[in-house]
């Protein structure tokens, strides 16, 4: 769906409020700090969250414990971190009785579901205000008003109209993720995420290309294109994924373009062709496939079966032969019997993943698989998880040892803090190098070649 805008009305009275506040913290140097949790989103949303109080007066704080504002960007989507979180702002509270003027927000996934929201503002009085996914860009009114001493809870915003132009600070200066998509449409029959972040709605081609370019003027090199399902991109629009990659693929300064979650179901003959055809456009693709079984797909609401899906990697590999895949998988779904957990373990053997993201199936209250009567016992999804876990090492170690000796450029993105002469950067198939250098090359792009294979890591050497 092609995304509504926010009013420019609206968002001019958020920079009235921002400068307001601006005016109110100037010269007292006040600081914030960000917990987040859960995925790259949520890393996304941090970003304009940080960018935003910046552009209020306030600075990154050393710690939690100094900051003067601190905010909790939280996540629904797999274990039970509701309890977490909660002892978590538990602990603020002496805190906050000897400091009154602490500010103490809550936000992210988690406070899109209305009773949690209200929850945590009864529980704790002491919580400033609550506020979800979608009014990232109200975040002025909710610091003014907790600067006035009210409290605030702000989270469905009606029709989920997208905010551009807001301001974000990056956390890693050479790699930057950039929004394409926002919520998703799939209701996947365990998942949370359609209820939590709403109908799926794409930027402009435009407003994204244009913030790749200016990401490159900065001398950002890789940006990370996200979405729940990149793969829709521009649906009931007159563009689609294809078009993107290859407009990003033309901006000057960007060396790299990745990209992720790709659902199956849409991973369509001209993406792949996509992939191959424009060179900045890397050779891996995160491609969740969740359960090996047909039946349990079914169940899923995947849209996709077994033979499918190996058909599409088929396909895949054939179209970009040194393509990496990464996954993630669910044990213990309702209804997963010995069967279909076998069917699970043998798609994985066959497919062959570089890595893969693994869990237990944990119900979501109001999604459909939280209903179903066949839900399996704890020490089942456990035997299960560990299982799975064991195949992938094995599966993980044997992807390695075809590197040995491959020589391929990595980005470097940071240095062991045990071992300063240690740097580390990924090739352009997300494969993690470790080798002997210099600090000074954070950020570059280095030819290396991979002389040992150790079961999780590569190593090698500069050229
Ligand atoms: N239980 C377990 N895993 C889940 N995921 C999403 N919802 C659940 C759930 N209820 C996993 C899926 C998804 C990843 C982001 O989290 O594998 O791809
Ligand atoms: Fe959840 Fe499925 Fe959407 Fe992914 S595609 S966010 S698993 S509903």
């Amino acid at each position: 769906m092609q995304a509504k805008l926010i009013e420019p009305n609206r968002i001019e009275l958020q920079q009235g409020m921002a400068q307001e506040v601006l005016d109110r913290v100037r010269g007292q140097k006040k600081t914030y700090y960000i917990e987040t949790y859960g995925c790259q989103m949520n890393v996304r949303d941090s970003e304009t969250i940080a960018g935003l109080l910046q552009r209020m007066g306030y600075l990154p704080a050393e710690t939690k414990d100094t900051a003067n504002v601190i905010l909790f960007n939280t996540c629904c989507v797999r274990d039970h971190a509701e309890k977490r979180l909660l002892a978590n702002i538990g602990a603020l509270k002496e805190r906050k009785d000897g400091e009154e003027e602490l500010i103490i927000g809550i936000c992210g996934c988690m406070m899109q579901q209305a009773d949690v929201a209200k929850k945590v503002m009864r529980r704790f009085p002491f919580v400033n205000f609550v506020f979800g996914t979608n009014v990232l860009w109200r975040l002025p009114e909710l610091m003014l008003s907790a600067l006035n001493g009210e409290r605030l809870i702000l989270t469905e915003e009606e029709g989920f109209a997208i905010c551009e132009g807001l301001p974000a600070r990056r956390s890693n200066p050479f790699s930057a993720f950039v929004n394409i998509t926002f919520g998703c449409d799939n209701f996947c029959s365990y998942c949370i995420v359609p209820y939590v972040r709403g109908r799926e709605r794409s930027r402009e081609l435009s407003e994204v290309v244009g913030e790749v370019r200016a990401l490159a003027e900065q001398g950002i090199t890789e940006v990370t294109l996200l979405g729940q399902n990149v793969n829709s991109y521009g649906k009931g629009m007159d563009v689609d994924f294809a078009d993107l990659l290859k407009a990003a693929n033309g901006v000057d300064g960007i060396r790299r373009i990745r990209y992720m979650s790709s659902h199956p179901k849409d991973l369509s003959p001209r993406l792949m062709a996509a992939i191959a055809e424009n060179d900045k456009v890397c050779h891996h693709m995160h491609l969740p496939v969740q359960s090996g079984s047909t039946a349990i797909l079914e169940r899923m609401n995947r849209r996709y079966t077994r033979e499918g899906y190996l058909k599409l990697v088929e396909d895949l590999r054939r179209t970009v032969p040194d393509i990496e895949l990464t996954t993630d998988v669910i044990v213990g779904f309702p209804g997963e019997t010995d069967r279909d957990f076998e069917d699970t373990l043998s798609l994985m053997d066959q497919v062959g993943y570089a890595a893969a993201f693994t869990f237990k199936y944990s119900p979501r209250k109001g999604t459909r698989a939280a209903e179903a009567a066949d839900q399996i016992p704890e020490p089942v999804k456990k035997e299960r998880l560990k299982r799975l876990n064991d195949l992938q090492a094995r599966k993980t170690a044997e992807n390695n040892q075809k590197y040995l000796g491959h020589r391929g450029e990595v980005l470097i993105e940071g240095f062991d803090r045990r071992q300063q002469t240690i740097l580390f950067g990924k090739l352009d198939t997300f494969k993690m190098v470790y080798f002997p250098g210099d600090e000074r090359l954070l950020g570059t792009y280095q030819t290396v070649t991979v002389t040992e294979c150790a079961r999780n890591s590569l190593l090698g050497r500069m050229e």
